[in-house]
């Protein structure tokens, strides 16, 4: 298994260690632009594996993608992050033309590859990957949901000062502040639903604080976080690699689903060796439906400035 991460920044680098870590891959590609940054990192991380006790080969490039061949998975985390005070989509006139010239230098050498795209405004670089190459729609799936599912259960289970492995929950629709529908009625302690431990307004502030995950972070580290998304698209890789056939919520391609059509946006799939297998449809309460409805109008006006 062959796993490339283009952009060796804090996201791509911490990609690349937690799929060390885990160890089911045979190689990992890390490959930026800058001379000799990926090599670095890739050498430092190399160096992790006598200590932390993975196989898996990092191999760090500046710019080769010849070196990338025959990659079964490529994660583009490429373009620039968003500094404190930026919203996720005022990323899109330089990261557009980053993300689309990675992509068709991916297929170039990875005909076959599956790609997983992280960089920002993500559902919109994830439209524009489907529409400038032809993949199937299963091999392209967008990074944020599973992001931002592990911070609701992280606000959830410091609201209710419980262990995260007790809680269960999900984030659809579009990866911003203000489109992201985390499913406070659908999460669960134990299989118990939420309610029966929170207030509506201590739930209430658990969704605002999950919607702004990202911002929180970028306002406190002065850029974007990198653990626990490279943490998410770890769990992303694996899921593919190991035909695991696990459920995340993704940005997907629609056609019909959730009412929607020709939009990529967070909803729940299953992943498996290849890619999106399945898209999930869940009953959504009416006031779910709407705030879907809602998240896919902004995120369908990002895509229009492509
Ligand atoms: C975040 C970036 C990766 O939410 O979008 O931290």
């Amino acid at each position: 298994m062959k796993v490339t991460v283009v952009g060796a920044g804090a996201v791509g680098a911490s990609c690349a260690e937690y799929i060390a870590l885990k160890d089911f891959a045979s190689e990992v590609v890390l490959l930026d632009i800058k001379e000799g940054y990926a090599e670095g990192k890739a050498m430092d991380l190399m160096q992790t594996a006598s200590l932390n006790g993975f196989d898996t080969k990092i191999n760090g490039t500046t710019g080769a993608y010849e070196k990338t061949a025959g990659s079964d998975i490529a994660v583009i985390t490429s373009g620039i992050p968003r500094k404190p005070g930026m919203t996720r989509e005022e990323l899109i006139g330089i990261n557009a033309g980053i993300v689309k010239t990675v992509a068709s230098s991916l297929l170039e050498h990875s005909p076959n590859v599956i790609i997983i795209v992280v960089s920002n405004p993500m559902d919109t670089m994830t439209y524009l990957v489907h529409k400038s190459t032809d993949l199937p729609k299963n091999r392209i799936i967008g990074m944020g949901g599973a992001l931002d599912s592990a911070r609701f259960k992280y606000r959830l289970a410091e609201a209710m000062d419980a262990p995260i492995s007790d809680i269960d929950g999900m984030v659809i629709g579009g990866h911003s502040d203000t489109g992201m529908v985390p499913l406070a009625s659908h999460a669960t302690r134990n299989s118990l639903k939420i309610s029966d431990f929170l207030s509506e307004d201590r739930l209430q502030q658990v969704v605002e604080d999950t919607k702004v995950g990202g911002a929180t972070l970028t306002k406190l580290l002065g850029t974007s976080a990198w653990y626990a998304p490279g943490a998410a698209v770890s769990s992303l890789v694996q899921a593919i690699a190991c035909d695991q056939k696990k459920m995340f919520p993704c940005s997907a391609m629609l056609s019909g689903e959730y009412g929607l059509d020709d939009i990529c946006i967070g909803v729940p799939v299953i992943l498996g060796r290849n890619g999106i297998e399945e898209i999930v449809e869940i009953e959504l309460s009416e006031a779910e439906q709407n705030k879907m409805k809602e998240s896919a109008s902004g995120v369908s006006k990002t895509n229009a400035l492509l």
